[in-house]
């Protein structure tokens, strides 16, 4: 069924607790990385995500029995029954090729589409392939696919990514978990995403070392156990969770996340006037929010940097703070998408190449509007809570793909917030 999320604005202040869920971006890897494996698979705090469901779907395609329930996935791939990821796979889900590593590293050949361009810029691959190629593997391309194969096995090497590739490092170290004898990763993405999964291959058998740091040293196992692991929680759906009490000047209280991984995020809003206070145990979060919110610059970057994936979010926050904001996106080239629909309701921005320039404005007004991907949909959902009058958001299947119950979620929290059926998609919305 379609529907369409209908927001009435300018939202009361936000106030109670809220439990973040866990995180989309180790979910996918980690449920990738189960592949690497003939032993049964447990994973915690998974999130109940469109995203999470279609991973699950791709590793059926490759032999995987699994159950679903209460945020646990238990998985089990007794054995691989395919090495071929088809373009209709990768195209639904880039994160598909992900595939590449595990099952290079367990069949000895993958064959895996690229993933092309989407609504945030093109994904190139080359450092994925630059690493497994470290490994031993050749690759050919034909017909958009990349074959890979290791006709000699794959064998230890140190390598060098120009680029902490959060994707790249992703691959590179799911296959050095398989090959016996050290590897080295040097300029390897930092995210704490990549630590869970490196959690989760240490369980499997291998031996890391430097997990969040840039050098990651990686000693793979060839008798891969069984593996379990708890997610982390989202570092995204915590900056979206606070951005919303921020912009209602509310005050929420957030758990299911170690503060210590969303410092630049909290940097921020300290920034834009809101105090924050961190319980002794670090994973309990307050923010109080001011009447008004302050203009602030910043640029994306890797992690430990301002992330390309709160963007959209501060950005739609920032559109009625007082002054003017400066966001340059360093990581895509082309991911200010959700511009034209925030000027849909009077923000006031410019775009000049990777910079945009947010003048706050006093009112904004609801609108019609569309998501085109995951944070430009959580960047509209700031936008209505903002605004005044009715912001009704369709195309909610991005929002689906990242957020576990969001607008329950908000609703909990005192935003008038409701997901109605459309009876169609053009046509009239019902309940709005
Ligand atoms: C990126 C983000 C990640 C975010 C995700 C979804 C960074 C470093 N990564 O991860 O935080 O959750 O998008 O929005 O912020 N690149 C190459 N060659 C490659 C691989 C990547 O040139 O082989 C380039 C990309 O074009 C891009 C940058 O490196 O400009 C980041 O790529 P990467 O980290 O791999 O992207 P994702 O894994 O999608």
């Amino acid at each position: 069924m379609i529907d369409v999320l209908c927001i009435s604005g300018p939202s009361k202040p936000l106030s109670g607790r809220v439990v973040v869920s866990g995180a989309k971006n180790a979910s996918l890897p980690l449920l990738f990385a189960s592949l690497l494996t003939g032993e049964p698979c447990v994973f915690d705090n998974v999130p109940d995500l469109e995203d999470t469901n279609a991973t699950l779907r791709i590793l059926r395609s490759f032999g995987a029995r699994y159950e679903y329930r209460d945020n646990q996935v238990k998985i089990h791939t007794e054995k691989l029954v395919s090495t071929t990821a088809p373009y209709g796979l990768v195209k639904a889900m880039r994160a598909s090729f992900w595939l590449m590593g595990p099952l290079l590293a367990r069949a000895g050949r993958a064959s895996v589409s690229l993933p092309g361009g989407d609504a945030i810029g093109t994904r190139p691959v080359d450092l994925h392939l630059k690493g497994l190629s470290a490994f031993g593997a050749e690759f050919r391309m034909d017909h958009g696919v990349v074959h890979a194969e290791a006709p000699g096995g794959l064998r230890p090497a140190e390598i060098n990514l120009d680029f902490p590739s959060v994707g790249a490092t992703h691959n590179i170290l799911m296959a050095a978990s398989l090959i016996p004898g050290r590897s080295v990763l040097r300029g390897a993405a930092r995210e704490p995403e990549i630590v869970d999964v490196c959690a989760f291959l240490e369980s499997l058998g291998a031996e890391i070392s430097g997990a969040g740091t840039d050098e990651i040293s990686i000693v793979g196992t060839d008798r891969p156990g069984s593996g379990y692991h708890r997610v982390v929680g989202d570092r995204i759906e915590a900056a979206t969770m606070l951005l919303a009490a921020a912009v209602t000047a509310g005050e929420i209280q957030l758990e299911g996340i170690s503060a210590s991984i969303l410092d630049s995020t909290l940097l921020l809003l300290r920034q834009m006037g809101c105090e924050i206070i961190i319980s002794e145990s670090g994973d309990v979060i307050n923010l109080k929010a001011p009447m008004e919110l302050k203009s602030i610059s910043f640029e994306t970057a890797p992690y430990p940097g301002v992330a390309t994936d709160v963007q959209a979010i501060f950005l739609a926050a920032l559109t009625r703070a007082a002054g003017v904001s400066v966001i340059k996106e360093n990581i895509f080239e082309s991911r200010f998408g959700h511009v034209a629909e925030y000027r849909r309701f009077g923000a006031d921005i410019q775009i000049s190449g990777r910079q945009a320039e947010v003048v706050g404005v006093p009112n904004l007004s609801g609108a019609p509007v569309e998501a085109h991907d995951i944070r430009a949909a959580a960047g509209l959902v700031i936008m209505g809570l903002l605004a005044e009058g009715t912001t009704q958001i369709r195309e909610l299947h991005h929002l689906d793909r990242g957020y576990e119950r969001m607008a329950e979620k908000l609703k909990s929290l005192g935003a008038d917030i409701v997901r109605v059926p459309a009876i169609d998609a053009r046509e009239v919305v019902v309940g709005c």
